[in-house]
C-alpha cells in the first residue's frame, strides 16, 4: 500500500530541529499531516513544531537522541499515544564526519555510527512492530547520495550511510507484503548546518569543496522534502533527488572501477580547484 495524503497523515520526524528534517515537517505540513517533530535539540523541534502550527497542522516537539535506544522506544511510545498511531517514520537526525580514514579518531566513528546508523536502525526496530499491527505505514531513510558513490574523506559518513540503504532494501523487499513501503532518500549536497556541526579532521579544503557543493545546489531543503514525500507517495524505493547523483550513481554501476580510479577523483578535483 503506498502513503496516501488524501487524509491527514501521522508523521514522525527526527532531526526536526532544523536542516532537512524542518523542512520535511513543512512539507507534511503542507500536505495536512498531523506530525512529531523530534530532535536531541529540544527547542529547535519546538521551533519547527511552532511553525507547523502556524500551518495550521497540529504538531508535537520531543527530545530524542536517537543514538540512545530507549530514548527512541520512548519516542515511538509518546508518538503513538499523541497521534493515535503513525502512518509515517521519517529517520532523518544525521551528523557528520570528514578526513583521512587513518585521521579519525575511535569516538568519532562512534559518534557517527550512533547517530546515523543505530539511530535508524532503532527507528525502524521501534516503530515498525506498530505499522505491521495496523497493517499498513511507510519509512523513509534518509541515506545520502555518498552511501551510493563513498567519495574520498568521508569514510565514517559513507559507511553509515550505505548501511541505511542496505537496511531500506532489505526492509523494502521484508515488508512488501506487510503493506509496509520503504523509501531511501539519496540526495548529494545542499546547504544546511550538518558540515558546522560535524567533527572534521586534516585538511579543512574537502569541507571548503562541500560548502561550495552545497551552496551551488540546484535542489535545496525544502525541495529535496518535497521530492522525499512525492517519492513515498509514489512507492519509489530509492529518491535521488538531485541530477548529478542520478548520473554519477549510473556511472558507477556501469563501471565500478574506472569510477573509482579515474572518473570520482576526476570529478571532485573540479570542486576542489576552484
Ligand atoms: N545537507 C546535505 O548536504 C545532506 C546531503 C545528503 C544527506 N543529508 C542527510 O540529511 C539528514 C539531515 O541533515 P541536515 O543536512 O538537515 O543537517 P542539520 O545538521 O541541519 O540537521 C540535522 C538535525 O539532526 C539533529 N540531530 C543531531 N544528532 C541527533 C541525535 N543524536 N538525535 C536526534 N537528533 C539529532 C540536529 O540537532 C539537527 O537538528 C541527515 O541524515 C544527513 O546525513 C544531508
Amino acid at each position: 500500500m503506498t502513503l496516501s495524503f488524501d487524509k491527514p497523515v501521522r508523521a514522525v520526524v527526527t532531526g526536526a530541529g532544523g536542516g532537512l528534517g524542518r523542512a520535511l515537517c513543512l512539507e507534511l505540513a503542507r500536505r495536512g499531516a498531523r506530525i512529531v517533530a523530534a530532535d536531541i535539540d529540544l527547542a529547535g523541534a519546538e521551533e519547527t513544531a511552532a511553525m507547523v502550527e502556524k500551518l495550521g497542522c497540529k504538531a508535537f516537539a520531543r527530545a530524542c537522541d536517537v543514538a540512545q535506544r530507549p530514548a527512541v522506544a520512548e519516542l515511538a511510545e509518546a508518538a503513538t499515544s499523541l497521534l493515535g498511531g503513525v502512518d509515517l517514520l521519517i529517520n532523518n537526525a544525521g551528523v557528520a564526519t570528514s578526513g583521512p580514514v587513518d585521521a579519525i579518531p575511535q569516538q568519532d566513528w562512534e559518534w557517527i555510527m550512533g547517530v546515523n546508523l543505530w539511530g535508524v536502525i532503532y527507528g525502524c526496530e521501534l516503530f515498525v512492530p506498530q505499522m505491521r499491527a495496523q497493517g499498513r505505514g511507510h519509512v523513509i531513510n534518509v541515506a545520502s547520495a555518498a552511501g551510493l558513490l563513498c567519495t574520498p574523506t568521508m569514510a565514517p559518513y559513507n559507511v553509515t550511510k550505505a548501511g541505511v540503504i542496505a537496511l531500506s532494501e532489505t526492509m523494502a523487499a521484508e515488508l512488501a507484503t506487510a503493506g509496509i513501503g520503504v523509501t531511501v532518500l539519496c540526495p548529494t549536497f545542499f546547504r544546511t548546518r550538518i558540515i558546522d556541526a560535524g567533527r572534521h579532521h586534516g585538511s579543512d579544503s574537502r569541507a571548503s569543496a562541500v560548502g561550495k557543493l552545497m551552496d551551488r545546489a540546484t535542489l535545496q531543503a525544502p525541495e529535496v522534502a518535497r521530492f522525499a514525500l512525492d517519492a513515498a507517495a509514489a512507492g519509489t524505493l530509492y529518491a535521488l533527488p538531485h541530477a548529478d547523483g542520478a548520473w554519477l550513481w549510473r556511472l558507477k554501476r556501469l563501471a565500478p572501477e574506472r569510477f573509482y580510479q579515474q572518473l570520482l577523483p576526476r570529478w571532485l578535483g573540479k570542486f576542489t580547484r576552484r
